[in-house]
């Protein structure tokens, strides 16, 4: 028997049906009839995905689908899966894809009736692919009925995509506003999932050997929208948090605290790594009265990352800045830096 799983029209109703028109209007089978065996994210950001999946999903042998599957199901040597069930549209993708045991290949955007019996998987993963969906809200209801309760649904999306096959929606949304529309998709299915969760991770720096490393951009950004099926959650341990890679925010009189001690711990008040000195060059053309400044290069200092996106907030893209202490005034002031370089001799900018 099919459970009824209800959801809502509102959300085309507000957006507006063209909200979910594409560029290519052409049927999908003839965009993906050539296979794409490429890798959709850089490795840095791969492994992220890889660690979202390895933290949340805790089901021992979980039965996983891995919807608008491909080549690589991102799942990490940790886990032991039941069974892996992939649906896409290219069956060459599908057969390089190691982790599969079974492949389906079906057009959600015709089709979005899923081939499976109700309450068939653990977890529902969806990886850098929602915004090909032109009936997102029917298809999440399909996920939610042959989700087994307590079961996961797993979104995760990033800022690539083949634009003309994106709704419409999606390329015009900033990738904050893209996380909330999936994060609404989740909301029209009327009373199936818990609320969902998110989690971003951006402005890691890219690997040297990553084509793109000397471009001056950071890794591709990786965020997760996913929520629980309701109705309980049967042998599974709970689902943990995921574990921000930032840690958790300084407490703003801690920081105050710590930017007062400054001249004796030189360490960044923010994630308390041991200062950087930097020798500076003197030039006719710079204004510097320092021999030397102090500067964090922790790459994973919360200053540091969160900056790539108040930089971009500027237009400043492929920039980010790094927290340098001025001794002689004991004052901090921003550095911008280009690309995440852990080397900024000679390229630091002077402040009066
Ligand atoms: C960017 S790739 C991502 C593939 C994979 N999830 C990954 O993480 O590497 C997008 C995938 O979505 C699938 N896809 C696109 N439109 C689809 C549709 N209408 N129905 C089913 N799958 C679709 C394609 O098969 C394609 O492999």
């Amino acid at each position: 028997m099919t459970v009824a799983i209800h959801f809502s029209q509102r959300l085309y109703d507000t957006l507006g049906p063209e909200s979910f028109s594409r560029e290519d209007q052409d049927d999908d089978g003839v965009f993906y009839r050539k296979p794409r065996l490429v890798a959709h994210l850089d490795p840095i950001a791969l492994a992220t995905v890889q660690r979202v999946i390895a933290t949340l999903v805790v089901e021992p042998q979980p039965a996983i689908l891995d919807l608008m599957a491909s080549l690589d199901s991102h799942l990490p040597e940790s886990l032991t899966p039941g069974k892996v069930v992939g649906l896409g549209l290219n069956a060459v993708e599908l057969e390089r894809n190691p982790a599969l045991d079974e492949r389906v290949v079906q057009d959600l955007n015709r089709d979005p009736c899923l081939p499976f019996e109700d309450e068939t998987f653990d977890v529902v993963l969806n990886t850098v692919s929602v915004e090909y969906l032109t009936k997102p809200v029917e298809v999440f209801a399909e996920v939610a009925r042959v989700l087994k309760p307590g079961g996961l649904h797993l979104v995760i999306l990033s800022n690539r995509m083949f634009s003309t096959k994106a709704v419409k929606i999606w390329c015009d949304s900033t990738e904050k506003e893209r996380v909330w529309l999936v994060e609404d998709y989740f909301t029209h299915v009327t009373e199936a999932y818990h609320k969902p969760q998110i989690f971003s991770s951006q402005g890691k720096v890219r690997s040297a050997d990553d084509h793109y490393a000397e471009r001056g951009i950071p890794s591709d950004p990786v965020f997760a929208v996913y929520a629980d099926k309701r109705g309980g959650s049967g042998d599974r341990p709970p689902r943990p948090e995921i574990p921000s890679e930032l840690g958790d925010p300084v407490d703003p009189d801690e920081l105050a605290r710590r930017k007062q001690q400054l001249s004796k711990t030189l360490a960044c008040p923010y994630c308390q790594e041991p200062f950087t000195k930097l020798d500076l060059e003197q030039s006719p053309f710079l204004e510097w009265d320092l021999d030397f400044v102090y500067v964090c290069l922790n790459n994973r200092c919360s200053y540091y990352v969160t900056s790539w996106d108040e930089m971009r907030a500027q237009g400043n893209i492929g920039f980010s800045c790094r927290l340098l202490y001025d001794p002689v005034r004991d004052r901090c002031h921003p550095t911008p830096d280009v690309g995440g370089q852990t080397d900024l001799k000679g390229r630091l900018s002077p402040r009066g």
